[in-house]
């Protein structure tokens, strides 16, 4: 499963890539206004710190005017996914930029049947968002696993599922197991997902227990 970071922090992004662990960035209006930044050069900084893609987000509903902003998006870096709201004109404005071979993120997905037009207007990504689903009390993790099997059904549909709108590791351990494709975690799950106090008291006794023994490993020559 890949791991993209949902954050328009750049300190954050760049901290995160320093482990070796992320795919990608997704942003959205929401957390772009949250950088307080312009929304070219934050992309443009996020694309210089990682190489898998980064979404960046339409704010414009009709086709014309998502397809002037796709391209002002797309030129910003060539990692860059350009993210549709799904809705006729959205998908529309997908299978064109798809036909021209630029990456895309097709989001606000909420049913299976929206999915699968996503993957029918050939989006890169579709992002179904589970933690949503959740709040008012339908099954996230079931649209995931609805998309998966319809996808899993249709081997020409290439859209890879990014399960956004995660609210905790349980949501990311359940969409692997499933076998989505992406997901895209705020940074403090992400975090969270190292964490289990078994390891850190495993770790604490380790190290007490090797405290005793006065060694340093960095003093020996290996043998
Ligand atoms: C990602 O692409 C989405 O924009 C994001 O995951 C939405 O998450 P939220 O429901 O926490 O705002």
């Amino acid at each position: 499963m890949k791991f993209f970071v949902d954050t328009a922090d750049i300190a954050e992004i760049k901290a995160l890539a320093a482990s070796g662990l992320l795919d990608g960035v997704t942003t959205n209006p929401t957390l772009i206004a949250k950088s307080g930044r312009r929304i070219l050069e934050v992309v443009a900084e996020i694309c210089d710190v990682v190489q898998g893609p980064v979404s960046a987000e339409v704010a414009a509903t009709d086709y014309a005017q998502i397809l002037r902003e796709a391209e002002v998006l797309r030129r910003i870096a060539p990692n860059v996914a350009v993210k549709l709201p799904l809705t006729p004109d959205g998908l529309r404005a997908c299978r064109t930029l798809t036909d021209q071979g630029v990456m895309t993120n097709v989001t606000l997905c909420f049913s299976a049947a929206q999915a699968l037009l996503a993957a029918k207007a050939g989006a890169t990504f579709v992002s179904p968002f589970v933690g949503r689903l959740d709040d008012v009390g339908q099954d996230g993790m079931q649209l995931i696993a609805d998309i998966v099997q319809i996808y899993r059904n249709y081997p020409a549909l290439k859209t890879e599922v990014l399960v956004a709108s995660v609210r905790h590791p349980i949501h990311v351990v359940e969409a692997a197991k499933l076998g989505a494709h992406v997901a895209t975690v705020p940074p403090t799950v992400l975090r969270a997902l190292y964490n289990h106090p078994l390891t850190d008291k495993g770790l604490a006794g380790f190290l007490a227990d090797w405290a005793k023994t006065g060694q340093q490993i960095t003093d020996m020559v290996a043998v």
